[in-house]
């Protein structure tokens, strides 16, 4: 199987997906004042979670990242990872966003000009109106982002064509723009760790699953340009190990220096192997071992990239049944509906009710089929008791379709009409956050 970025796919076994793909099962124990999609298990997976968890718990710096493409409108669906990167913000991340220009010139068709429109209309004044706050945070555009281009052309320099046809599936008639834009986001995702941008940190990028193809390439990408790897030999010790032919000797006696000062004081070198190994090191310490070594490579000119980290978020279910999607405007909210308009496609959403009143009555409805009890789950009900009880009483019986459809379109009517509201406020803010290079 293969995953594309660019078709309309829905991939909805995601335990299969976790486990083809070696994506890991996403753990929020711990997390301070989770939002809602996280409490309510809307993020099925992660690679290198880990790290961000650490930055939170232990308030170090960390960046979350998204970008959004604009070649539609917002819609429901892409709310959910503005909501995640809100929550992040909130927990001391600093936000940046890339509008995807790029992207969507060389896969959708889209002028550089029509993006800008598309991104600030439909998406930016939704990310502030949704709560996007401006500190710590900026907004910019692939195409103007020089850093991010040549980050992207350099870093091409360690991914073959053979692999790039691997992982999207090129052919030969494919354009060279569509080639080069997940180089493109490369650059997007990693360029906040250059100095200029802040340094090397850890950096969560929550996306669908779909976007998987472009984590695994920029995560190969940043390790391929580490100076060191640290990994765990066969005799069960960590081992750090220099990786190219460069200043070997070097950066291994740097590194035990560097090392030792970090409470670790077994080692042993092996200069012939390039590897320095740690002998009262502990599997878990292999995250501060690596923090460790990050300042070093940039003293010898690397540029020392964390892994960058990825939360994958489940996919909405189109309202009519199938998939949501743009082209069939009632299988989707989009956030700049009229408020009456989203509230009748609430009404004429596909449930999980029986086929007769008597029956739902008897047997209950099957909240977990139902599109209108998903638009309440991740984004209309508040309150998890309040959740709890739609739940079980759709499933006993007690709760009928007509009226809880009619009470979550009303949710959704204000919902929209409170963030039209919104918007009309954030125009005058957008160049708070907006940087045109
Ligand atoms: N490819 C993403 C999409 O189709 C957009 C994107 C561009 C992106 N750069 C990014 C997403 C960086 C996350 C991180 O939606
Ligand atoms: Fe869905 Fe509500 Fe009907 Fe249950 S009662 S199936 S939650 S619409």
């Amino acid at each position: 199987m293969r995953i594309d970025p660019w078709s309309s796919t829905q991939y909805e076994d995601y335990a299969r997906l976790r486990d083809e793909f070696g994506i890991q099962t996403y753990d929020p124990t711990g997390l301070p004042n989770p939002c809602k999609l996280i409490r309510r298990g809307a993020i099925f997976g992660h690679r290198g979670f880990e790290l961000i968890k650490d930055a939170i718990m232990n308030r170090k710096r960390f960046v979350i990242l998204t970008g959004l493409m604009p070649s539609g409108n917002m819609h429901i669906g892409n709310k959910m990872v503005i909501d995640q990167v809100i929550y992040y913000q909130s927990q001391g991340a600093e936000v940046f966003v890339a509008v995807a220009d790029i992207e969507a010139y060389a896969t959708r068709d889209i002028s550089l000009e029509e993006a800008k429109e598309i991104a600030i209309e439909s998406y930016i004044l939704n990310y502030i109106a949704l709560g996007l706050k401006p500190d710590n945070c900026e907004i910019y555009f692939q195409s103007k982002r020089e850093a991010v281009k040549n980050l992207g052309y350099t870093l091409s320099k360690k991914v073959n064509w053979s692999e790039m046809k691997a992982i999207y599936g090129f052919e030969d008639s494919t354009n060279m723009a569509h080639v080069f834009s997940p180089l493109v986001q490369v650059g997007d995702i990693l360029h906040v760790q250059l100095e200029r941008y802040g340094g090397p940190r850890p950096t969560l990028v929550p996306v669908g699953v779909d976007q998987d193809p472009h984590m695994r390439l920029t995560r190969n990408l940043a390790a391929a340009f580490r100076f060191f790897s640290v990994k765990e030999t066969a005799d069960g010790y960590l081992g750090v190990f220099v990786k190219g032919d460069e200043n070997v000797n070097e950066l291994l006696d740097v590194a035990q220096g560097a090392l030792s000062e970090n409470g670790f004081s077994e080692f042993d070198t092996n200069y012939g192997y390039k590897a320095l190994y740690i002998k009262d090191a502990k599997n878990e310490d292999i995250y501060k071992i690596d923090a460790t070594l990050i300042p070093i490579e940039l003293k010898f000119g690397g540029y020392g990239f964390y892994p960058p980290s990825s939360a994958y978020n489940m996919f909405m279910s189109g309202l009519t049944g199938g998939k949501m999607s743009s082209s069939i405007p009632e299988s989707v909210i989009m956030l700049n509906d009229e408020p009456e308009v989203g509230a009748k496609k609430v009404k004429n959403a596909k449930t999980g009710g029986a086929i007769s009143l008597e029956e739902q009555k008897k047997h209950g409805g099957k909240p977990e089929e139902c599109t209108v009890y998903e638009l309440m789950l991740y984004h209309l009900v508040e309150d998890d008791d309040e959740l709890v009880n739609i739940f079980e009483t759709c499933k006993s019986g007690e709760r009928m379709c007509g009226e809880c459809k009619n009470y979550a379109a009303q949710l959704m009517e204000d919902f929209l009409s409170n963030l039209a509201k919104k918007r009309r406020a954030a125009r005058n803010k957008i160049s708070e956050y907006l940087v045109w290079e």
